[in-house]
């Protein structure tokens, strides 16, 4: 039976990126890999067209789908509605109501593009790490929540950090998982010497690192773990954490790659059902501009293809195409390096088809 995946393109630079990406759906699904594509309106386009930023139709569409391969949701224009209208209400509604509770958010240093980062190279070179961000819990999701006014007529706003055991028990497993299928090792990033979550945190992630003998399991403060990832990120291999840690974290790991354009990620259920999508944003800067990087979302299909479809041959194809792409010195203005062509989104999608 043909596989379902829901294309959702968003706002900003979604839409063209993502034309991008299914560019190469459809190659491969013209040499035969069985999947029907369908696309709908989420985030700014989905207020735009429904009222709301998770419309009840694309909602439906996305239950019923094996995989989802979002864009990016956001813009300026959105800024000024009520929070729940906000484009980024369209991507939390997302994960919470498909159960997407673990996000996997690699950081890999194409060595073409080792001198495209802000570190030193040395420091970079052959960087791999799998961040395993929690992702329908914690602080973004916690009760109660809110703005009000307290006893001294103050307005003062508040939100809650809560993890269940469960939860954390459920993410722990996900990224002890992972890193039996690379390095062995597993950082757990908490804030254990201030919050009780977090004690609870350490304490269910070390109970589940018994049943993994094999996996090397440390832990680490958040606040370390944002300077050890600036001073020697090659320490880490796999790192599992909250969702609010999970977010600063990854986009620190981001920029030590050379450029957020480059970087795919992974939310998936407890069946393995997932949303992919770049790591970056719309970026309405440079939206409409045709030079925006289409490699992160490309690179999603290529892990949707790994994680949902269980097609890992097509995901290996996919990159290498973007390696040999690199090789060839073709360049989006955000990967810029000396020597490199610079072209726009939609060569260079082309340029990966061509690989293909
Ligand atoms: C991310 C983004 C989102 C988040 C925003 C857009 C709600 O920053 O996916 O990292 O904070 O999770
Ligand atoms: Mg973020």
């Amino acid at each position: 039976m043909s596989k379902k995946i829901a294309v959702l393109p968003g706002d900003g630079i979604g839409v063209e990126i993502i034309a991008e990406a299914v560019k190469v759906l459809e190659h491969l699904k013209s040499e035969g890999l069985d999947v029907e594509l369908s696309e709908a309106p989420v985030g700014g386009a989905g207020y735009d067209a429904a009222g709301k930023p998770l419309p009840d139709e694309t909602l439906a569409l996305v239950k019923q789908a094996d995989a989802i391969l979002l864009g990016a949701v956001g813009g300026p224009q959105y800024e000024n509605l009520p929070r729940e209208l906000r484009p980024e209400r369209g991507l939390l509604g997302l994960r919470s109501e498909l159960g997407l509770f673990a996000n996997l958010r690699p950081a890999i240093l194409y060595p073409q593009l080792a001198e495209a980062s802000s570190l030193k190279a040395d420091v970079v070179s052959g960087l791999d790490i799998m961040i395993v961000r929690e992702l329908t819990g914690g602080i973004y999701f916690g009760e109660p929540r809110g703005i009000r006014t307290n006893a001294n007529g103050e307005r003062e706003g508040f939100n809650t950090l809560v993890y269940s055991e469960p939860e954390i028990d459920r993410i722990a497993r996900v990224a002890f998982d992972i890193a039996m299928k690379r390095g062995k090792q597993l950082c757990s990033v908490d804030k254990a010497n201030v919050l009780e979550v977090s004690e609870l945190w350490r304490e269910v992630v070390k109970n589940v690192g018994a049943e993994y003998g094999e996996v090397e399991l440390s832990h680490m403060y958040v606040d370390n773990a944002a300077m050890q990832l600036v001073k020697w990120p090659k320490q880490f291999d796999v790192m599992v954490t909250k969702n609010m840690f999970g977010d600063i974290l990854s986009d620190a790991a981001a920029m030590l790659t050379g450029s957020i354009g480059m970087l795919p990620s992974a939310s998936l259920d407890a069946n393995s059902k997932g949303m992919y999508e770049p790591i970056h944003g719309s970026a309405p800067d440079i939206a409409g501009k045709g030079v925006a990087n289409p490699l992160a979302t490309i690179l999603s299909v290529a892990m949707m293809l790994r994680y949902s479809l269980d097609e890992t041959v097509l995901a290996d194809r996919i990159d290498a195409a973007v390696g040999r792409v690199l090789d060839k010195g073709l360049r989006t203005p955000d990967i810029m390096t000396a020597g490199g062509r610079q072209i726009g989104t939609v060569e260079m999608g082309e340029a990966v088809l061509a690989e293909l």
